[in-house]
């Protein structure tokens, strides 16, 4: 089952909710692409699509950043993605909603995750992460995707293992969650 998706063509998309260069659930979603075998450009950073606070007043005037165009055109390639978000203030980031914001007003239809499956992460380096992904999940459903499963990851603290998940407590439960990734797009393929 692990191996129809390392071994096939059925891509899956994966980032992060964060605008962090050196953010863990950026890290978490990397390492999870990588050990699916999924292609290194199949994994992005939000970061590099970065907007303005949404104003519908700069909407009017100035119309859609050409970054959130380009990001929506990257996701209407794909129709699997994992999504990893971080906790801020027990909800999501303002980051990542502002992005789903804009993301949101770029095509006639505001569902633009119809028909969409995600599987979603919350990775803290203390025991929370479980309000954001339920905001996360709330969110992304009302954009049209169906969450396919989700999952939390409390206490992950890379300066414990050197930033080295493979030596890390965590690679065995990273493991997993990769095999229950794969599980879940098979079987709904
Ligand atoms: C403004 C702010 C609020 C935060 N609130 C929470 C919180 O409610 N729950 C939690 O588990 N962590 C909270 N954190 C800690 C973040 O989980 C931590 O910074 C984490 O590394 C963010 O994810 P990232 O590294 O992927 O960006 C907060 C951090 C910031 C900066």
């Amino acid at each position: 089952m692990y191996e129809d998706i390392k071994n096939g063509n059925d891509r899956i998309l994966f980032f992060s909710g964060s605008n962090h260069s050196a953010s863990i659930n950026q890290l978490v979603v990397s390492h999870l692409a990588k050990t699916i075998g999924q292609d290194q450009a199949n994994t992005i950073h939000l970061k590099s699509f970065p907007s303005p606070v949404y104003s519908l007043e700069d909407e009017q005037t100035t119309g859609i950043p050409d970054k959130i165009t380009e990001l929506v055109d990257l996701l209407d390639q794909f129709d699997k993605f994992v999504v990893a978000v971080p906790e801020y203030n027990g909800s999501v980031p303002g980051f990542f909603k502002n992005t789903l914001d804009w993301i949101s007003r770029a095509r006639k239809n505001y569902r633009v995750f119809q028909n969409k499956k995600i599987f979603l992460i919350a990775v803290s380096p203390v025991g929370g992460g479980s309000f954001a992904l339920k905001h996360a999940g709330d969110i992304l459903r009302r954009l049209g995707a169906e969450i396919l499963g989700e999952q939390t990851i409390g206490n992950f603290n890379p300066s414990q293992f050197n930033g080295d998940i493979d030596k890390s407590e965590f690679f065995s439960e990273l493991q997993g969650m990769a095999y229950s990734i794969s599980d879940h797009f098979y079987k709904t393929k």
